[in-house]
């Protein structure tokens, strides 16, 4: 398909990079700042710009890969009245879409995206919904072109999931900032922790989280718990999430 790409940042990147491996064609990209569009213009081996009534109209898809509250803005800026144009969103709602083209949906790709980490495209779950059949079909296949784990899948099933991701991923991810600034603090090595990491991340692919959780909160171990309070006393956003956090795996065991 003749792909234009609007936004240049983390996602645009990586289905880019996909899609043009895959064989389509990107026919430009948008960003709202020429530079960061320019550059991934580069990679992509197209052009670039940052000026939305100078989109190529020839687009057979437009890929709306921009933060997620000004995807309505952009997209009512495009001025299009019958192009296909998709969001890459985990929680805004296909609707938004609805009041500026008959032809629109989603095409939200389900995994954490950095531009400087590459990313085993095929194994990414793409979930695609269309304004109608035949657009959630044509999206189901391009998603199969660059994944084998492509899903039809509502707005609202899809903002849960996100929602789910937000725990799982950006969460966790948040609590290994913590862990490295409580270690940086008293000058120890956050690599030690990576083996553990890895094995946390690793046990859940076969068994429930629940059923493999450990530490002091679902062991009950008082003294440890207070001795870590203690520890964060002068870091109350810390204690904080600590009691929040050891709280609910406490209830999980009920
Ligand atoms: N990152 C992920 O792991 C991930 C995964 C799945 C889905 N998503 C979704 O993909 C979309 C893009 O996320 P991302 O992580 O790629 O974001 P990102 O890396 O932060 O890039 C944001 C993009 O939005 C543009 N932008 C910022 N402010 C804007 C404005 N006022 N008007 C128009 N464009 C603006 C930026 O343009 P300039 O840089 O040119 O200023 C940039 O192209 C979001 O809907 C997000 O929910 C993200």
């Amino acid at each position: 398909m003749k792909v234009v790409l609007i936004g240049s940042g983390n996602v645009a990147t990586h289905l880019g990079i996909a899609l043009k491996e895959a064989g389509h064609e990107i026919l430009q990209v948008w960003s709202k700042t020429f530079l960061h569009g320019k550059a991934l213009a580069d990679v992509l081996h197209t052009t670039a710009t940052d000026d939305l009534t100078k989109v190529d109209p020839e687009g057979e898809i437009y890929i709306i890969a921009v933060k997620d509250d000004f995807i309505s803005q952009v997209v009512a800026e495009l001025n299009f009245d019958h192009q296909l144009v998709v969001h890459t969103s985990g929680t805004v709602s296909i609707d938004e879409l609805a009041v500026h083209t008959p032809h629109y949906g989603v095409f939200y790709p389900l995994q954490t995206f950095s531009k400087n980490k590459s990313v085993e495209f095929l194994s990414v779950p793409v979930l695609v919904e269309g304004s109608t059949k035949e657009v959630g079909e044509l999206l189901f296949t391009l998603a199969g072109t660059i994944s084998n784990h492509a899903y039809k899948m509502s707005s609202e099933e899809r903002s849960v999931l996100h929602l789910a991701a937000v725990f799982a991923c950006n969460f966790s991810n948040h609590l290994y900032s913590l862990s490295s600034e409580i270690l940086q603090q008293r000058g120890l090595d956050f690599n030690l922790l990576k083996p553990l990491i890895a094995e946390t991340a690793a046990k859940i692919q076969n068994h429930p989280p629940n059923e493999v959780q450990t530490g002091p909160a679902i062991r009950n171990d008082l003294f440890t718990l207070a001795k870590h309070k203690e520890l964060l006393t002068n870091y109350p956003d810390l204690k904080d999430i600590y009691e929040i956090l050891s709280n609910s795996i406490m209830r999980s065991k009920l």
